[in-house]
Order: C-alpha cells, then structure tokens, then sequence
C-alpha cells in the first residue's frame, strides 16, 4: 500500500502489460493501473476495486494490509468490470459489508453478479461520517456510464474521480509530478477523446457544478493511471477546455488506398493546405491504431477522408472512421472528402454524406479522379487543398 494522504491508501494493481482495453476496442500503448483505494479512520472504507483477473491478487493485499474482516464498508463509484468485476470475490469473504453507490450502480451491480447484496443508496450531496473525514458523494451521471459517481474526502481534500481525469498509463510513480509530463498528457488526452468526448456537454456542465461547490481539492485520485497531485486542478481546466469544441488548428487526412492513387491525391491535398500555413497529418487508417486516430481527429479542426470506390463503397477501414467521427459526436469541425476511382466512383459522395450525417460541415464539394490521377489533377487536388485551408480560416 502507497499512502497518498494522511490515512488514505492506493491499493491497486499496476497492470504494465495491457495492450488493449474494453475488448480490443481501445488501445493501451503503456498499459493501465485499477486505482484502489482505503481509507483507514474511524471506519475502514474500501474505494472502488480491481478487474476481475486481478481478484486473487487484490484480495491478498486487503488481507495484508487490512484485513478483509475489518473492512466496514465499500464505495463503488463506478460498477465497469475493470473496476467492480472482482466484487463478487471480495463479498464472498464478506458478504454482510454494506456497498455505497447510486442507485444506477446498485442496478448494474445486480445485473452483473444476480446478487442482492446490502446496498446503501446515495445522490448528489449525501455525506458519510468515517470519523476523522467526512464522505460527500457526487453524482456522475454519463461520465461515463449511468452509475458513475465521485467520492471526495471532506477533511483530506481528496477527489476519488473514478474514469473522470484518469489515464491508461501504468508508470513507474503514482502521482503526476513523478512521471514524464508529455507521456501523461498523451494519455489523458487520449482517454478523454476515445472514453469522454461524446459526453463533453455533460462534462462542461459537471465541472461548472463541481467549481460551484468551492470544495477545497488538494489531489485528485482517479481509478486509472497517476494521482493529479501537483496542481490537481490543471486536469479539470483542461477537461473544461476540451469539453467545448477543442481542437489544434491542424488538419487530419485520413484515407485508404489500393494502389496508391488515393495516397497521391493525399498527399496533393495535404500540399494545398500548407501553402496558408496550415499544418496536417496523414494517416492511412488500414495501418493506423484507431484509438490514435480518434486522438489525432479530436485535435483536428478539419477532417479530410479519402477513399477509392470498390462494390460501390468506400473501403471498410473508412467505414469504421465514418462510424468512429460520428459516434464520438465532435463539434465545430470541417470536413470534405476524395478519392481515386475507376468505373462508378460512389466513395467521395458517400463519405460526403457520412460526414454530414455526423455533424461536420462540409466545406468543399467532393473531388475524384479516375485510375491514376494525371499531373493536372493532382494540381487540382492541391487546389482542393488551398481551398479546403481557406475556408477553416
Ligand atoms: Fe474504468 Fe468505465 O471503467
């Protein structure tokens, strides 16, 4: 056990070599930690625990450190598996210790493990009294999941977040000043466009009603990654800014290719842009981590996808970026779309209409060659391009 604070303990697992998450839906390039936590004062509280996988593991430290017997109570902010997936374990040496959550997270909790256990419902403002510190409990609603709830320890300061500011970062340290700043900010970025940008109007007002309770935060102690230690309040600053349409200014050209001529129409378009200065990336999305792609196109102001035709579709890899862009729900981005085509060239048009769909403003009508594009057309792409930067400004 770490101790963070006076009498409060990290007791997690650091897993270093996870490399997916969420099934394979997520990309862990430096693993992840589940962030455990005990408070031992008065009572002995359990904060959030472990993944199922782990549960052997975390039950030994517990006997350990505190023993299972003298755990009074337990607080699921957050019921998701790689949080409360080794509940049934732990109760099963304890089954009488009273569960604090919502009444969503008694909900899921029962239909995750069939099991009526003695739950203890809380909302937004409720307190419990552990002796030297005090709990206050804060709904979360949709941040992510419907159970989601924060715990802050009233007397020590702290903020147990649960998903909200965490990372899937598993270093050496455990607080933010002890670890490589552009690493951690990678991370947190990356969690917060793939996991929370479809939630950021909620976060945007969850953070305005947090500020609004003036509770001094000394740390805040998420459920993944480092310990917000050093100016906690630089992650919430920064999920407020990320909450309200963010992006860098730059451009993300993401497209898919079978013999090349989408990549050269790119690659013109990607010269268009720079003659106003502005700055693109390029990625080819059969050989890109989506999760990376999701980050880069959260940070993008405009999106450009470009795909040969092939049956009269676009590429399946540009399939699941259109399905990726919308269901992440960006605002206040531009888009268009190209490609290379041979016989009934329906890609641009479709991806056109896909882009729309999700919410993006079009900014240039579709441009597609046939075959190979001659030096004239790649010429016209850069026009394209030209346009494209003109029109973000
Ligand atoms: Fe880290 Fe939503 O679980």
């Amino acid at each position: 056990m770490i101790e963070i604070k006076k009498n409060i303990y990290w007791v997690g697992i650091k897993d270093w070599s996870l490399r997916k998450f969420h099934g394979h839906e997520l990309s862990t390039h430096r693993g992840s930690t589940y962030n455990s936590y005990v408070i031992k004062d008065g009572k002995t509280v359990l904060v959030d625990l472990v993944w199922n996988p782990y549960k052997e593991e975390f039950a030994k430290i517990l006997e350990k450190e505190v023993g299972l017997r003298n755990i009074d109570c337990i607080i699921i902010n957050h019921a998701e598996p790689d949080h409360g997936g080794s509940l049934e374990y732990i109760m099963s040496m304890i089954p009488d210790t009273p569960i604090y959550c919502t009444k969503n997270g008694a909900d899921i909790i029962k239909k995750h493990f069939h099991k009526d256990w003695n739950f203890k419902i809380v909302k937004t403002g409720d307190t419990l009294n552990i002796g030297e510190y005090e709990l206050i409990f804060v709904e979360m609603q949709m941040l992510h999941w419907p159970d989601s709830m924060l715990t802050y320890v009233k007397g020590a300061n702290v903020a147990m977040s649960n998903d909200a500011f965490g990372q899937h970062y598993s270093a050496q340290g455990f607080f933010n000043d002890e670890v490589d700043t552009c690493e951690l900010y990678q991370e947190a970025m990356k969690y917060y466009a793939n996991i929370l940008s479809p939630f950021s109007p909620l976060i945007k007002k969850k953070i305005e009603q947090i500020r609004g309770l003036n509770l001094p935060i000394d740390m805040i102690a998420p459920s993944h990654g480092v310990i917000w230690r050093e100016n906690p309040m630089q992650i919430v600053d920064k999920y407020y800014e990320w909450a309200q349409d963010y992006n860098e200014g730059n451009v993300v050209i993401v497209y898919d290719t079978m013999y090349e001529s989408t990549r050269a129409m790119a690659e013109a378009i990607g010269e268009g842009l720079l003659k106003n200065g502005i700055k693109y990336k390029l990625f080819n999305a059969s050989v890109t981590d989506h999760s990376d792609l999701i980050t880069e196109m959260f940070k993008a102001k405009g999106i450009i996808v470009g795909s040969c035709t092939v049956n009269n579709n676009y590429l399946r890899t540009i399939g699941a970026v259109l399905e990726e862009i919308k269901s992440h729900k960006f605002k206040g981005k531009v888009a268009a779309a190209f490609g290379s085509f041979g016989w009934s060239g329906e890609a641009p048009k479709l991806i056109t209409q896909r882009l729309q769909e999700a919410g993006l403003k079009v900014v240039e009508e579709p441009i597609q060659f046939k075959y190979v594009p001659t030096e004239e057309e790649l010429r016209q792409c850069v026009e394209f391009g030209d346009r494209f930067s003109k029109s973000m400004q």
